[in-house]
């Protein structure tokens, strides 16, 4: 199988092939989708909230952040693997963002790391990239300054935020980031910043004008049953077909049906 580079991901938005990108935190879930044909696996901070139960992404650790990717790594044959750098390990300056991206390429073995931020995390960018590290950008909603926020809703809608993120993916692609996330901002805006800058624009609740799409693994499968935003399409009700199997399972099990003779050595 060919592995997906940077290069291939460029190739898709200057052909108007669309990308596709999935998270995923372990060794199981990532053989799954990587060989559904994903392009991009993102080992999202994400794991904060589905794989640990936190409330927000801050408190995950780089230390849990290169275990799941090096448990994702493992797994995939095909798809370009970023992986996020978590809240704390690269916003103080940009030798702690390269030793930071450095631990996470060297312990994991993923492809490339994505940081939040724009015109604020301009030299760590750059000094990542130096390093030979591919570095994704990402704008909008960024869950890591949810405090700052105050809401999980729409960025972006004024004037004023609209015209800060139009600049600081400019500013992502020309410290030469190979792609930017943008979360949860209206479609128009999401549009003309993939319309104005040349890299790879990645949305989740973004809207169709971009260049591909990112979602929550757990989220699309309906395994995360409270979260329901309306950015959210669910594919499958995995987490009513595990309550289901369980619930069979339990019941085989009181009921002496499980095991039989035949699963009986
Ligand atoms: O951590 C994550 O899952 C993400 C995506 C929502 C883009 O950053
Ligand atoms: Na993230």
């Amino acid at each position: 199988i060919k592995k997906i580079t940077t290069h291939q991901i460029q190739a898709m938005k200057d052909r108007g092939e669309k990308i596709s990108m999935l998270t995923a935190y372990d060794y199981s879930m990532a053989q799954l989708i990587d060989s559904a044909g994903v392009d991009i696996i993102l080992v999202g901070d994400s794991a904060s909230n589905v794989m640990a139960g936190h409330e927000t992404t801050l408190p995950i650790t780089l230390d849990q952040m290169i275990y799941h990717a090096s448990s994702v790594i493992r797994a995939v044959n095909r798809a370009f693997v970023v992986v996020d750098v978590p809240f704390g390990s690269y916003q103080g300056n940009s030798s702690e963002a390269l030793r930071s991206a450095i631990r996470i390429m060297k312990e994991s073995g993923a492809h490339s790391v994505k940081m939040e931020g724009g015109a604020e995390i301009k030299e760590s960018i750059i000094r990542v990239l130096s390093a030979g590290v591919p570095v994704m950008g990402h704008l909008g909603l960024t869950p890591q300054s949810i405090y700052k926020f105050g809401t999980y809703s729409v960025r972006a809608k004024e004037e004023e935020e609209a015209e800060k993120l139009v600049s600081d993916a400019k500013v992502l692609e020309e410290c030469g980031c190979f792609g930017i996330v943008l979360e949860k901002i209206p479609a128009d805006l999401a549009k003309r910043v993939a319309e104005e800058v040349s890299i790879p624009v990645i949305g989740i609740g973004a809207g169709p004008h971009v260049d591909g799409q990112v979602l929550v693994m757990h989220d699309m499968l309906g395994i995360t049953k409270e979260f329901k935003p309306r950015f959210l399409r669910q594919y499958a009700d995995v987490g009513s077909m595990i309550t289901e199997a369980v619930g069979s399972y339990v019941k085989d099990v009181k009921s002496k049906d499980f095991p039989n003779e035949k699963e009986s050595y």
